[in-house]
């Protein structure tokens, strides 16, 4: 293996060759810089691997020569963990693009960190299978970055977040042992699981660079529909009516008026209802037509999507809330969990607390209303605005929430991670990335 004997990025390149080692600012940019626009900074290099011993070589090689490594995918992080805080290395897994034949036993496949969530979908489609996860990012987020986030999405409350999608998984610890659960096999408690702890760690133990992904069973019938509601203890009682009455559920998601105004006004379009105080967008899916069983518990104003075409426009109204909010400016971010029951208490109190601090800001609030996860997005913040982010997490902690529910902690939430962990949980998780990072090399700054 080559030795670190003089420059770094000189040595880097006898791994990855000097097409994949870059150093001139321009072509750095695209690496430095997170997708919501609000964090970032240089890098020391860019260097994308193309395999897992490219990586345990880039690995070694930054260790020896003392200078940490942040790990990218698809650059889609919403919590400032993908982008260098300074002087990092970005090592890109973009490149780890291998994709295994469909196992139609296990209906798992094997699959290189750095393929996308579009490629999968695409890919067990062909097989007749699904991926059972889908979001927005779906066309640049990659699967070890999802891994890596333990990301959730728009079906999560049917098939659940990453980790329940993930049968095993390679990767390269920061110590530089590596780790291979590629068995998928269903029971495999042979000591601690070590997959199960890299998945939701964001780049700080280890460098995950191939996955063995379980996929679902696609149900062929599909309806949506957009129900406008009075009030957000109306969409909690409709969502248990939902969840116990309608056996092909697979989505309940939420929006509030102002998001449906930016969102239309994004999109050029007139939105097909007003007036209400929370719009929902709940699917069902089966192996038979869902519309009746749907039907029989919405509400008569509710709008129904049964053809592929029309349940897009309908999706579009929530999807889009990420890019409209990032075309009306640079947000604070922040993806929370709320116990379903002070759902209403949250989405009532949060724009006064965000008032409170900052009078001129705009509060968007939208997500996943089955997981009881909301995206807090506020506009208008100036640099200063960390207090807003601490007082909106406050009130989750007080709720009984959760400061990350789905994006991560990132850099974002760092700070505030002692408002939902006690401080003996904190120094395990410290303990672990002492034991499996020694050096620090592993994104540094994230999570703990
Ligand atoms: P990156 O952004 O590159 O990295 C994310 C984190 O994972 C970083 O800490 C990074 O260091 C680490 N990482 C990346 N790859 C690896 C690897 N191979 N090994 C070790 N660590 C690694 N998220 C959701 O959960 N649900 C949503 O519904 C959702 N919707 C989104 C919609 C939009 C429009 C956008 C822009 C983002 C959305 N996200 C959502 C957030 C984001 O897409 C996810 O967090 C996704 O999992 C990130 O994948 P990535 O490949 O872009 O990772
Ligand atoms: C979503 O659910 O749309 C995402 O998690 C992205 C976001 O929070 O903006
Ligand atoms: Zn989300």
């Amino acid at each position: 293996m080559p030795q670190v004997t003089g420059n770094l990025a000189d040595a880097l390149a006898t791994v990855v060759g000097s097409a994949h080692v870059l150093e001139d600012p321009e072509l750095r940019a695209p690496y430095e810089r997170d997708w919501s626009g609000r964090f970032g900074a240089e890098s020391r290099l860019v260097v994308r691997a193309a395999d897992a011993s490219e990586v345990a070589a880039v690995l070694r090689m930054c260790r020896d020569s003392g200078v940490a490594v942040v790990p990218q995918g698809g650059n889609t992080g919403l919590v400032g963990g993908s982008v260098p805080r300074g002087g990092e290395v970005v090592l890109s897994l973009t490149r780890l693009t291998s994709l295994g034949e469909v196992d139609m036993t296990t209906a798992q496949v094997e699959a290189g960190a750095g393929v996308t969530l579009a490629v999968l979908q695409k890919h067990a489609g062909a097989a007749g299978l699904d991926a059972g996860m889908d979001f927005a990012a779906r066309d640049s987020a990659t699967l070890g970055g999802i891994a890596s986030t333990d990301a959730g999405g728009l079906v999560a409350f049917r098939h659940g977040t990453a980790r329940a999608r993930i049968a095993g998984l390679d990767a390269v610890l920061g110590d530089g042992s590596v780790v291979r659960r590629m068995s998928g096999l269903l029971k495999d408690n042979a000591g601690y699981a070590l997959p199960a702890l890299l998945v939701g760690s964001e780049g700080t133990l280890g460098v995950i660079t191939r996955v063995r992904w379980k996929l679902v069973v696609p149900n062929p019938e599909r309806v949506a529909a957009l129900v406008p509601l009075d009030s957000i203890e109306a969409a909690a009682e409709l969502l248990g009516i939902l969840r116990t009455r309608v056996p092909s559920l697979e989505a309940v998601e939420f929006f509030l008026p102002e998001g449906l105004e930016l969102v239309s006004s994004y999109l050029g379009v007139d939105p097909p209802v007003d007036g209400a105080a929370v719009y929902l967008i709940v699917e069902a899916a089966a192996p038979f037509d869902p519309t009746e069983e749907l039907a029989e518990v919405l509400p008569e104003d509710a709008l129904v999507a049964d053809d592929t075409a029309s349940r897009r426009r309908m999706w579009r109204l929530r999807e889009s809330h990420t890019e409209a909010i990032a075309a009306a400016g640079v947000a604070h971010k922040m993806d929370v969990g709320v116990p379903l029951t002070a759902l209403g208490e949250f989405l009532a109190h949060v724009p006064d607390v965000v008032a409170a601090l900052a009078p001129e800001a705009r509060t968007i609030l939208f997500g996943h209303l089955a997981d009881g996860n909301v995206h807090v997005n506020v506009l208008g913040l100036d640099d200063d605005g960390d207090a807003v982010d601490e007082a909106v997490l406050r009130l989750v902690a007080e709720l009984g929430g959760t400061i990350s529910a789905e994006h991560g902690i990132g850099i974002a939430k760092a700070p505030y991670l002692g408002l939902v962990r006690a401080a003996d949980e904190i120094e395990a998780m410290r303990a672990i990335k002492r034991a499996l990072d020694p050096s620090g090399l592993l994104n540094p700054g994230v999570v703990v």
